[in-house]
């Protein structure tokens, strides 16, 4: 098994280095090999994603990402600036399904935007696809309306589409997913509206035939987002296209109170998969040693889950996480009196002494 580390930018760097002591603190026999990316790697190579980290990643089984940019690299000509590091690895891994789970510890309850009884012990796993929808449909563009009511104005339009084969790939990999959890999926669609929904919704009923052991229900998406901040509880896997799945993750992560918990893992056909923290590179406390390391640290879980194959240790890794935060450590962004607080490096060395 062998893993890149992607460290990057600004806290990319401190909290990837805490998630790679987590992992070595497993026993697990996995080579990992570090790589620049970002405004690192256009430091040192004048490319944000250099062919040498490009290669290492698809050689790899996984790739451990910590964040990338800084407000310093605003003024370089797109193609250069960091961010483009993370999308040219989506599209040269080929990765499809986003994975984000939305997990609310008890111990952070109260930092959730709705009440604690609400969200006490939730844990319900987005997935959404990342290749299709209106975001990427042809054609697009902007003309002259050639007809309707303002025939003749200017107006702006995008196509919404699926194809049969990225429904059915994303469609497997929920069923899979929710298998490993509470045999559930809800999936979100527009049908009553929109036909590429009719046909989402089709093709995810028959996919379902090969999973009789998993429970489907399908949900609008309005209601869905009314449900996910009305009793969030109720779902277990929620699949979803790109954009809906855009909208509905960042809901979804708010019902969970901090950026720094929120890990997330994006899948290609092989299960190769990026493992990366919702959040950026925070250059704003970069440096200081503050950052929390647990989204990362819960990403590095998800690729032992995932990619590599390894349940047991994801959730060992889980388990420290939760028995950490029941010893009342806390990152400054999840401080709150009576608890104590800890710097990144500190709340690294103590999932590793839980482990062992
Ligand atoms: P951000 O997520 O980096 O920071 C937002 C706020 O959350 C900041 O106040 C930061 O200090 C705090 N924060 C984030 N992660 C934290 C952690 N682990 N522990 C404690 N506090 C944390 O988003 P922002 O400020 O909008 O963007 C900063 C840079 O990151 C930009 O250059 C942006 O383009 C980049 N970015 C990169 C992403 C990636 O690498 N996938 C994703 C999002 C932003
Ligand atoms: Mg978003």
């Amino acid at each position: 098994m062998k893993i890149a580390v992607l460290p990057g930018d600004g806290i990319g760097v401190e909290i990837v280095a805490e998630a790679v002591k987590v992992l070595r603190a497993l026993d697990l026999k996995f080579e990992m090999e570090e790589a620049l990316v970002g405004g690192a790697a256009y430091e040192a190579h004048g490319h944000p994603l250099p062919e040498s980290t490009l290669k290492l990643a698809k050689e790899a089984d996984a790739v451990l990402f910590g964040a990338v940019g800084d407000w310093k690299y605003d003024k370089l000509e797109r193609k250069l600036r960091p961010e483009q590091a993370i999308l040219g690895l989506r599209k040269e891994l080929g990765l499809f399904a986003n994975f984000r789970p939305a997990i609310c510890y008890e111990q952070l309850t109260h930092a959730s935007s709705l009440k604690p009884e609400l969200v006490a012990g939730l844990d319900i796993l987005i997935i959404r696809e990342l290749t299709g929808d209106i975001y990427f449909g042809q054609p697009r563009g902007r003309r002259e309306a050639p007809d309707g009511a303002f025939a003749g104005q200017p107006e702006a339009f995008d196509t919404m589409r699926y194809t049969r084969p990225e429904i059915e790939r994303i469609a497997h990999v929920a069923f899979q997913a929710a298998r490993k959890r509470n045999r559930k999926v809800t999936s979100v669609d527009k049908a009553n509206v929109l036909e590429t929904f009719q046909f989402w919704k089709d093709v995810v009923t028959e996919v379902h035939a090969q999973y009789p052991d998993v429970e489907l229900e399908h949900m609008y998406v309005d209601n869905a987002a009314m449900q996910l901040v009305r009793a969030p509880k109720k779902f277990d896997v929620i699949v979803t296209g790109n954009m809906f799945g855009d909208i509905l993750s960042d809901e979804a992560a708010m019902l969970t109170g901090s950026i720094g918990m929120l890990p997330s893992a994006s899948l290609n056909e092989r299960k190769q998969g990026l493992y990366e923290p919702s959040h950026g590179s925070a250059p704003d406390i970069a440096g200081q040693g503050v950052a929390n390391p647990l989204a990362t640290i819960l990403s590095a879980a998800m690729m032992l889950r995932y990619s590599l194959d390894q349940e047991e240790a994801a959730r060992r890794i889980e388990a420290a996480v939760k028995d950490v935060l029941a010893q009342n450590l806390r990152t400054a962004d999840i401080y709150s009196e009576g608890t104590t607080k800890v710097g990144t490096k500190e709340m690294g060395d103590a999932v590793v002494a839980r482990l062992k």
